[in-house]
């Protein structure tokens, strides 16, 4: 059973509709980001996808295009994808480009939510034309008239979020964007952007933030429950801890240091991962869809990455059941909270 939660704040009708799933997250559950957004209970996150921090190289194209086919198959049950304009300087937002062009080609029926975002260098003072015309740029590399999904990357603007706000909704206004969202963002900053938009009539959609068991601190701190307060989805991003919570590294075969989100020596991870390996036995899951399916029980939508078909089958496996709430509390035991940083991570 999928119960959901209607939050819309009584002077924000457009936050109406269905943003966290309470139950049984499944192939079928589709939730609705900023009352107009119909989105699968979790997301693909593409960052690795064309990127040289995750040792990309154009070859690797055969195995994304295969991961992308597996997730067009309905039984998946995921349509939606994360990039941004930095990723790969682009190069993910071309791949989703190239692959999007493929799929209408063959007729393919499920329709993918791309969501892209937008980075605010401090030097970029010229709002709402730095925002539009990357936006622009985007739109260019994916090959759509309107994104689905528009995201601040990380509050280091040094313009105020009201005037970020402004070029946002130009955007909306525009008809460039469906919705709106933040990432990074602490609690404070994303009831100044809910507020923001709220003046233009538009809903914040999401706010992104780095979700997992090992950084628990979007909800230990009060952001997801604020969010929700506001009807803000909470995009968990890094819910693999990069990787580190697929059972594959370990304190002999690290993952490489390049993947900085949390970014802790594997042995402080040993008693979490004993516990996700017992759990993910019991219920025959690889432990990927534990760790996903743990960030889908807290009320979050997670961006896990996939970089071949076979780790986007694994990670679908963490739709179709839940955590029971015992297990939550015996991760909970080892898992780790983490903190904010000061330039990247408010949120
Ligand atoms: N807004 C932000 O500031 C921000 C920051 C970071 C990420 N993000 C978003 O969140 C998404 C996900 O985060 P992330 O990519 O940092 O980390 P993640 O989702 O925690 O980990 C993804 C990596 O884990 C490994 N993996 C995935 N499934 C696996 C499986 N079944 N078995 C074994 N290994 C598996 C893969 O790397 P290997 O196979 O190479 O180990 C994969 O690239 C990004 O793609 C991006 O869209 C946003």
């Amino acid at each position: 059973m999928v119960i959901a939660t209607d939050s819309a704040p009584v002077n924000n009708p457009q936050a109406e509709g269905i943003i966290y799933v309470q139950g049984v997250p499944t192939t079928e559950t589709r939730l609705t980001l900023a009352g107009t957004l119909s989105v699968s209970p979790m997301a693909i996150g593409t960052w690795a996808w064309g990127d040289a921090t995750w040792n990309y190289k154009p070859e690797m194209f055969d195995d994304i295009a295969k991961t992308w086919d597996a997730l067009q198959d309905e039984s998946s049950g995921i349509n939606f994808f994360d990039t941004a304009e930095i990723y790969g300087k682009g190069e993910s937002e071309n791949i989703i480009g190239r692959l999007l062009k493929k799929s209408k080609e063959e007729g393919k029926t499920v329709q993918p939510v791309i969501a892209t975002k937008f980075l605010p260098w401090p030097w970029k003072l010229s709002y709402p034309g730095c925002l539009l015309s990357a936006l622009k740029g985007s739109m260019d590399r994916l090959g759509v008239d309107i994104v689905d999904l528009y995201q601040i990357h990380g509050p280091i603007h040094i313009r105020s979020i009201e005037v970020v706000a402004d070029a946002l909704a130009e955007a909306v206004k525009q008809g460039l964007v469906r919705t709106v969202g933040v990432s990074n963002y602490s609690a404070e900053q994303t009831v100044r952007m809910h507020a923001a938009l709220a003046k233009h009539g538009i809903q914040l959609a999401s706010n992104q933030v780095e979700f997992s068991l090992i950084r628990r601190y979007p909800e230990t701190s009060g952001l997801i429950a604020k969010c929700h307060e506001l009807g803000v989805a909470v995009l968990a991003y890094s819910p693999l801890g990069q990787g580190r919570l697929s059972g594959k590294y370990s304190a002999e075969n690290p993952p490489s240091a390049k993947r900085r989100f949390s970014n802790y020596p594997m042995k402080e991870l040993t008693p979490l991962l004993a516990v996700m390996e017992k759990i993910s036995k019991e219920h025959d899951k690889p432990m990927t869809a534990v760790a996903l399916n743990y960030v889908m029980c807290k009320g979050t939508i997670p961006l896990g990455g996939a970089r071949n078909p076979e780790q986007a089958r694994q990670n679908a496996q963490a739709l179709g059941w839940r955590l029971t709430e015992q297990e939550i509390e015996e991760l909970e035991k080892v898992a780790l909270v983490g903190d904010k940083g000061t330039f990247w991570q408010h949120g």
